[in-house]
């Protein structure tokens, strides 16, 4: 039994603590980050939540600034109203090309101090740090590395169909037709014009190739863009419709995974963050769950980096700002916030032990297409293009999707007028 003194001393120094803690808070409270972001889905939040945590527990304030949509449009246009009206938050969650138009329009604040303090030149991938500097400044720290090409699947509604995971168009059309036979969905799916660039871009690598890809939806080469692989591509694309289903339209893409979970549905064309939501219903990797690279893709790897950009901010919160910046590239926040995300890290020397095969398999597909060239930005999460070639390309891409009598080379002539009219 503890005596009298021990307890005594333990609870003195429980209130010394406390007391110093809320002091420490009381004194900070002020300095507090606004944070935008659209982090708002089960395994989002989680992942969100394990930085505002950080922030907390030392000592600074957390305002967060969550706009929903996947994607991510609804929160750049929100974001751009902040920002017009001078009032910016003092991070948000913007990524690829879109960080050097903002930081053309003189808005985002630098972040020289925390990177030569924590080594950021040594720790990043040059690719990687190339993308979070502005006139030669780091302006962004990047939080992971998302792969888009994905193919999830439920295995109890394959195994009832009898089929195995698809590793080409071809036999993703048959275990489709299979999984249909035998009473499911077989692809879930959310018409949003995000979610459709998503799956065409993964198709479109498919069909044409990775130098294909870099040409029509990195370089959009007009050739490639409104040439025959194109139209493949889109025709392909198209043929997907028949595995979805008459109640895709408008669907969250959250809700599309949450088919798979429950086995209303077999499979989904996705990115990693659909792996945040199998983690976050408590299912496993490789048993309750199934990953691949999309079909046809197994040497590409289309990627996503989301990063937090800083705007140009004042006094205390430029002082939280910078620790922010400096929580996001330590160990605890990438290994805590990538394990919820579904993502990986975005430093390669982290210990990977925690994470599971689906994360594993995306370092180590990272890896070899960054070697072997297959590593390519992904044009519907904003690695590839400017935001407005990127809007243009989606109008083209859904409109032909929805449309009932669109032909595949009128939207191949789209594409090269999107490209065009948008530059
Ligand atoms: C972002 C992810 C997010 C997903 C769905 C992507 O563009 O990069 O962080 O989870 O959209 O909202």
């Amino acid at each position: 039994m503890p005596t009298f003194k021990t307890s005594f001393k333990k609870t003195a120094l429980a209130l010394a603590t406390s007391v110093t803690a809320s002091l420490a808070f009381a004194s900070a409270q002020a300095a507090e980050v606004e944070v935008l972001h659209w982090w708002t889905s089960g395994g989002e939040a989680r992942a969100a939540n394990v930085l505002k945590e950080l922030m907390e527990a030392e000592g600074y304030g957390w305002e967060d600034f969550a706009v929903a949509g996947g994607g991510g449009e609804t929160a750049m246009t929100v974001l751009k109203s902040r920002a017009m009206s001078g009032n910016p938050p003092s991070a948000a969650q913007i990524k690829g090309p879109e960080i050097q138009e903002w930081g053309e329009l003189g808005l985002l604040g630098e972040l020289d101090e925390v990177a030569a303090a924590e080594g950021w030149d040594e720790l990043l991938p040059g690719t990687v740090a190339e993308v979070m500097r502005h006139d030669g400044q780091y302006v962004a720290v990047p939080v992971n590395v998302h792969r888009v090409n994905w193919l999830w699947a439920n295995p109890e509604v394959l195994e009832a169909a009898g089929v195995e995971m698809p590793t080409t168009l071809d036999e993703l059309f048959a275990a489709g037709e299979a999984i249909r036979e035998a009473g499911f969905i077989p692809l879930a799916h959310g018409g949003q014009a995000w979610q459709d660039a998503t799956v065409f871009e993964s198709v479109l690598l498919a069909t044409g190739g990775t130098a294909f890809y870099q040409q029509a939806l990195v370089d959009l080469d007009p050739e490639a863009l409104g040439g025959e692989q194109m139209v493949e591509a889109l025709t392909t694309f198209k043929r997907l419709r028949e595995l979805m289903d008459d109640d895709m339209s408008g669907r969250d893409w959250n809700i599309a995974t949450s088919m798979v979970i429950e086995g209303s549905a077999g499979m989904q064309l996705m990115g990693d963050w659909a792996k945040g939501e199998f983690t976050a219903a408590g299912l496993t990797a490789g048993e309750d769950y199934l990953c691949a690279a999309a079909p046809g893709t197994q040497d590409a790897f289309t990627f996503n980096i989301d990063s937090l950009a800083m705007f140009r901010v004042e006094g205390e919160e430029r002082e939280a700002q910078h620790a922010l910046a400096r929580l996001v590239l330590e160990p605890t926040f990438q290994e805590a916030f990538n394990l919820a995300k579904g993502s990986i890290p975005a430093r390669p020397d982290l210990d990977m032990s925690e994470f599971d095969s689906c994360a594993r398999q995306s370092l180590d597909d990272f890896q070899r297409t960054a070697e072997e060239g297959g590593l390519v930005p992904s044009m519907a999460h904003g690695m590839a293009v400017r935001a407005d070639v990127q809007g243009a390309i989606f109008d083209v891409v859904t409109n032909y999707f929805n449309s009932r009598d669109m032909a595949a080379e009128e939207a191949a002539r789209r594409m090269v007028n999107a490209a065009q009219a948008a530059l």
